[in-house]
């Protein structure tokens, strides 16, 4: 299978260039249905960055990550938790959305994996914190599972990683936005410490 490390070419190594990657990338079905890849947005020296599933419908229009109702939510709890959306980098496993808001699959995650690896390795940031089960699952492993997870610090090369609910999941559970805050407030705390 294609990958975005098994194309003859290395990736690069600074976020622009990555992203012009990204919006020409034709690895897996997702770029047929697309309107625009989202490659993510922020400052290559953000000391956090943000991943979350994959782009929705907003998303897919805007070619901006978060900017639909998860979006909401997710600024809300940035400001709750003393966050500035514009300093940290905000994400996906996959870049390209999915027909019908389905979880990407298996092997898009895999086309798509080393475009975020590189994106961390660019920015090289003091937290990550992993939205959903997704990210979670492919930042940490198969295996990884949040329910267990949730709010403990695991790692991703390195680099901290903090697994916590997906902001969408705040839409079918209001009380879960509490343990959002909290998780992101505690991210922001290692960031800042670090
Ligand atoms: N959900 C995600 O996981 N990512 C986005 O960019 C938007 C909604």
């Amino acid at each position: 299978m294609a990958t975005a490390q098994r194309t003859g070419r290395t990736l690069p190594r600074d976020l622009p260039k990555l992203a012009v990657r990204i919006r020409r990338c034709t690895l897996c079905d997702l770029h047929a249905s697309r309107t625009h890849a989202v490659p993510g947005e922020g400052p290559e020296d953000a000391a956090m960055v943000l991943v979350g599933e994959a782009p929705g419908r907003e998303e897919d229009r805007a070619g901006r990550p978060f900017c639909g109702a998860a979006g909401k939510i997710l600024e809300e709890a940035l400001v709750r938790a003393g966050i500035r959306r514009e300093r940290t980098f905000i994400t996906n496993t996959v870049k390209c959305r999915p027909p019908e808001n389905r979880k990407p699959r298996p092997a898009e995650m895999t086309a798509c994996r080393a475009y975020l690896v590189a994106q961390l390795g660019a920015v090289r940031p003091r937290v990550i914190v992993a939205l959903g089960q997704t990210a979670v699952r492919d930042l940490l492993g198969p295996a990884a599972s949040l329910r267990k997870f949730r709010g403990r610090w695991k790692a991703f090369a390195n680099i901290p990683v903090l697994p916590t609910y997906h902001p969408a999941a705040i839409l079918y559970n209001r009380r879960l936005f509490r343990k959002l805050v909290a998780d992101l407030r505690k991210a922001r705390l290692r960031a800042e410490a670090a």
